[in-house]
């Protein structure tokens, strides 16, 4: 089978470097990469590093190799696009059709997806020219992935980081797994919670669960390959943060809740996946609880903790909302996940069967899609993004008949 072809679009930006590890990332997964950087983007990594990594011809004009018509050739034949950096300089020009180098006519040829990973500083992101030129290039079906917040060139820091490089990599892979396929969330915000809740007891000690944060993880991914602005709400998960993902960070439900409620306004779907502690510790110690000779421990008083769900459910948070929850059940699984789902007002309920070896930490998951509708969709055994590709296919669904 022939490789898939990825052509790599780099940019004139400080971040240039870091497209040697997403290069890297593709060759050796069985990508044929071929690397077009901007002149501009020879002045940070040279044509030498590029032709050696990706073992293909580099050029940035298009007067090289004219008998092979590269200007057409290179992105007609291309299964995926990305360009990472994607300067402010190259979204102006690739948003107005302009063909001045190899990499714009390479645009212009492409019919396959195009994913576009911006980098630049916070004052050349929110201008007006490059936010106008970042909705004309969504519009027209190119997934631009929203920059990362922290340090930029030289002092600064603020949003328009480069997105860690292994995830800008886990977005081509996503985008080229579901193939020409319109990014049928651009435009939308999905707010989606990942992880276990921890309720403290004492400085140094908490009440969990076994979450690991990997299904919230596959469903955020998912959604930014497949165009929506997505809000991760992360409680506990030590994971790094998906590229073109805001995350906000939490430690308990109670946080959670609040981070929830926040969010969900403005969103279109919510997806609950993050394990939410029923309950908590009634009283919190300031000091470390000590053992007391010849005394048996305190017993812990628990109270119940808000149930988010059901009150997102209850309480749209606008019109069409979808809510999505997630049930994981170790017995009954079917009989109980449609009693929760009719409890708890949700439209999609994920119901899957968790055991101590079972999903949890487990990089596979296999559950049933319940539908308020009385649909029931089979999600067989495989990876988690399998799993979040079929609930974006429902939300999708619903959503698309909401408008
Ligand atoms: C040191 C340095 C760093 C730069 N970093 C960026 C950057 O991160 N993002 C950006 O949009 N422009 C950056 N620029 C400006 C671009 O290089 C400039 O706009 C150039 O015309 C872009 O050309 P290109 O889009 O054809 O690659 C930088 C310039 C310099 C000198």
């Amino acid at each position: 089978m022939d490789k898939p072809k990825v052509v790599l679009g780099v940019s004139g930006g400080i971040a240039a470097y870091k497209a040697c590890e997403l290069l890297r990332r593709l060759t050796e997964s069985g990508h044929d990469v071929r690397v077009v950087p901007t002149g501009s983007a020879l002045h940070f990594v040279g044509a030498a590093t590029w032709s050696a990594l990706s073992g293909n011809p580099v050029s940035t004009e298009v007067w090289d190799d004219v008998h092979e018509v590269p200007h057409v050739r290179i992105g007609q034949h291309a299964d995926l696009v990305v360009v990472a950096p994607a300067t402010a300089d190259t979204l102006a020009r690739a948003a107005h059709g302009l063909a001045d180098d190899l990499l714009t006519n390479t645009l212009l040829t492409a019919r396959c997806p195009v994913v576009f990973a911006p980098a630049m500083h916070t004052e050349m992101w929110e201008h007006p020219a490059t936010q106008e030129n970042v909705a004309t290039l969504r519009r027209r079906g190119a997934i631009v992935i929203e920059p990362a917040v922290g340090r930029l060139t030289g002092v600064d820091t603020g949003k328009g980081r480069l997105p860690d490089p292994a995830e800008i990599f886990e977005v081509c892979r996503r985008v080229l797994a579901r193939g020409v396929t319109e990014p049928d969330l651009t435009g939308r915000h999905v707010v989606v919670s990942a992880g276990g809740t921890r309720e403290p007891l004492d400085p140094v000690r908490f009440l969990g669960n076994r979450s690991s944060g990997k299904q919230g993880y596959a469903l955020a991914r998912t959604a930014a390959a497949r165009g929506a602005r997505v809000t991760l709400i992360a409680a506990n998960t030590g994971m790094p943060d998906p590229a073109g993902v805001d995350v906000v960070q939490v430690g308990t439900a109670v946080q959670l809740r609040e981070a929830v409620l926040k969010a969900a306004p403005d969103a279109d779907a919510v997806v609950m996946a993050a394990a939410v502690a029923d309950f908590r510790p009634a009283t919190y110690a300031a000091g470390k609880i000590k053992k007391q000779d010849g005394r048996e421990p305190e017993p812990i008083t628990l109270v119940r903790n808000p149930d988010i769900l059901a009150e997102i459910s209850t309480d749209r948070a606008r019109p069409g909302q979808v809510v999505v929850g997630f049930a994981a059940e170790t017995d009954d699984v079917l009989a109980n996940g449609r009693k929760k789902l009719e409890r708890k007002g949700c439209d999609l309920l994920v119901v899957n069967e968790v055991g101590e070896r079972k999903t949890f930490g487990s990089e596979e998951n296999e559950a049933v899609v319940l539908g308020a509708d009385g649909s029931e969709t089979p999600v067989p055994h495989g990876p988690k993004e399998a799993l979040a590709e079929t609930v974006w296919d429902l939300v999708a669904r619903r959503l698309g008949s909401n408008v």
